[in-house]
């Protein structure tokens, strides 16, 4: 697609989702899925600057799993008309502040002290201070629809705490953890992951196999690398190294 024509998608759908937001709002009926941008606008690359954050791996999982879940800011629920489970949506709430990352109203409503008013709300848990520095920086870099994969994926030494840990807290803890996890499953220490290892959740909902449950839920898909990490990580008897 050429530059403008690209331009004119955008804004084809920052204004379709916008009209749909506030028809939500007033027409209960009118509840259909905004569907994500076309994410081919930008060509992940090989080469991931470790200073940069990329929104498609690094920004979007953590309001998938940690916002958009079903009740909440997800396509069906979309509370006080916000859904935050795409870049075109997420931009559409206004609530992002290039110009002053940390006056945003995304990132404020994440460090509201008034537990009322926190989000995600209790019991979920409140973002972490490493997840916020992560907003907070992508929102200052401008707050891109920019996306990185790392070439190659290295699957040597793969363990619990460097490989196993981090991706159950950005992809999955955004439901399974606080006083009312998920399906009833916590995925917040190392037994609630054993757990799921040993009974064959783990592989059969992110392989999406027949007969479990496709997890991470309203997200795409872990890559290739990440389900590979967990399938050799189960196979050396899933340790707490
Ligand atoms: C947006 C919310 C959300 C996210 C993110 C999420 N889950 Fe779930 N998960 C659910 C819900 C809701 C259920 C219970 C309903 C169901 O089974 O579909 C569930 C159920 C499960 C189950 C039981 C499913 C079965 O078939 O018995 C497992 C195992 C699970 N999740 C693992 C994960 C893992 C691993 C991740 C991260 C890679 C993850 N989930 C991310 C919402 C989520």
């Amino acid at each position: 697609m050429t530059r403008p024509t690209l331009l004119l998608t955008s804004i084809t759908v920052i204004i379709l989702s916008l009209s749909l937001l506030s028809a939500c709002k007033h027409d209960p009926e009118l509840q259909e899925t905004v569907n994500p941008p076309d994410d081919t606008t930008q060509n992940p690359t090989s080469q991931c600057s470790p200073d940069t954050i990329y929104f498609e791996q690094q920004i979007l999982p953590m309001l998938q799993s940690g916002c958009a879940m079903s009740g909440c800011h997800d396509a069906g629920s979309h509370e006080e008309g916000i859904i935050l489970n795409s870049y075109a949506n997420i931009m559409a709430t206004g609530g992002i502040n290039i110009s002053n990352p940390t006056r945003s109203e995304i990132y404020e409503k994440m460090v509201e002290s008034d537990l009322e008013d926190r989000m995600p709300p209790p019991p979920y848990p409140a973002f972490t201070s490493d997840k916020l520095a992560l907003i907070s920086k992508w929102i200052s870099q401008g707050a891109r629809n920019n996306s990185c994969i790392e070439a190659g994926c290295d699957t040597t030494n793969v363990a619990y705490l460097t490989h196993i840990k981090p991706l159950l807290q950005n992809h999955c803890q955004g439901c399974h953890s606080g006083g009312n996890p998920s399906g009833g499953i916590p995925l917040v220490i190392y037994a609630d992951a054993k757990a799921i290892a040993d009974n064959g959740k783990f592989l059969g909902t992110i392989n999406h196999l027949n007969g479990y449950s496709p997890m991470p839920q309203n997200s795409n898909k872990l890559t290739d690398c990440q389900i590979n990490m967990v399938k050799i990580w189960i196979n050396q008897g899933a340790p707490n190294n």
